[in-house]
């Protein structure tokens, strides 16, 4: 008996995260050139969307300081999206001199996680995130939100699916082209997950909001398939499972791109990505920052190309 999948997307962009969210944790500073090498690499194995840099505090956050010169070394892939975040109209400068062509701005469904994380209040939050929605929408730039603990706060514990929906329409209203929901500490399951999104669809088109999983309990390639079926088609991911968040402790890193796009692809769906050459991305990157390659996939994978046999599916 075959299973219908009739009602999963055709097509679906996965959004590579590894650049930015994966490295941003990394105690030692990787450097420049690794970070131009990974883009690159990430570039050529097809993604639509690479999340490059932040032009965020290099007090609060080191390891992007050198996001200028991250965005001036890489090879710009006609057709991709080099997204960078912004959390205020000078984040929004060095992103329009670097030629970004998204601009993110990061928000919290939860008040505790958008203090540590930000240093203001939700609602200030949006108060500081209107003129960088304004400059973008001038400047032409597409505009994406992103709202942390969607699923669960470090801090807090539980957020209410009220709160996320409230910073979905409060992002809408910016007019930002694509929401994130974002379970920053992976403690999000199947269910939650779909409630979650199938309220935030009833309030922003569910073609434009999109799911970002991090793995800390192992649910996050059970929460892509979830949201599947509850219609959203759009994936955020990082390569070899890279990173964490400094302001969560413990949370590890995004779900690996390798298991997303194998789950993808296993389900018939496109995504556009040359999975071998992720997989061999993941095994660059993790050797290059001296890591432990976090994708099951592409140990899997590596492993069968170190005897010499075929490997994708
Ligand atoms: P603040 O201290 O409240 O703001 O920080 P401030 O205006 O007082 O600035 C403090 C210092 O930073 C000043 O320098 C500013 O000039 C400088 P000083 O005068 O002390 O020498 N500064 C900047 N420098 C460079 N670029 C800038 C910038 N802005 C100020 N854009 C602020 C507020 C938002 C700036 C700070 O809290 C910050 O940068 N936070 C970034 C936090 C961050 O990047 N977190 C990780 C990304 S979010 C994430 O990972 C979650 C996500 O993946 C989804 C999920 O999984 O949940 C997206
Ligand atoms: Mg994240």
């Amino acid at each position: 008996m075959s299973l219908s999948t009739s009602n999963l997307p055709k097509h679906v962009k996965v959004v590579e995260v590894g650049p930015r969210d994966g490295l941003q944790n990394e105690k030692q500073p990787v450097p420049t050139d690794i970070k131009i090498a990974l883009i690159d690499r990430l570039s050529a194995a097809g993604f639509a969307n690479i999340e490059a840099t932040s032009f965020v505090s290099p007090k609060w956050v080191p390891q992007m300081a050198d996001g200028a010169e991250v965005m001036a070394g890489i090879t710009r892939r006609p057709g991709t999206i080099y997204s960078v975040l912004t959390p205020n109209l000078r984040g929004f400068e060095g992103a329009v001199a670097a030629k970004a062509d998204e601009v993110v701005i990061f928000g919290a469904a939860s008040e505790a996680f958008s203090q540590r994380n930000i240093n203001c209040s939700i609602v200030e939050s949006i108060a500081r995130f209107e003129p960088v929605a304004r400059a973008a929408k001038d400047a032409g730039l597409r505009l994406r939100g992103s709202i942390s603990c969607a699923l669960g706060c470090p801090y807090q514990g539980e957020v209410s699916v009220a709160s996320v929906v409230d910073v979905v329409q409060r992002l809408a209203a910016l007019g930002c082209d694509e929401i994130d929901i974002a379970d920053t500490i992976g403690v999000g399951t199947p269910s939650r997950t779909r409630e979650v999104m199938e309220a935030c669809a009833k309030v922003f088109p569910i073609e434009r909001l999109s799911g970002h999983f991090h793995d800390t309990y192992g649910q996050a390639t059970a929460n892509v398939y979830a949201a599947l079926l509850s219609g959203i088609s759009i994936f955020h991911s990082s390569v070899a499972g890279l990173g964490g968040c400094p302001y969560a402790k413990g949370a590890t890193g995004n779900v690996a791109t390798e298991d997303v796009v194998y789950l993808l692809h296993g389900l018939g769906i496109e995504t556009g990505i040359d999975l071998d050459a992720v997989v061999r991305t993941g095994d660059f990157i993790s050797r290059a920052i001296d890591r432990p390659n976090a994708s099951r996939v592409g140990r899997a994978m590596l492993a069968k190309l170190q005897d010499g046999a075929p490997t994708c599916v």
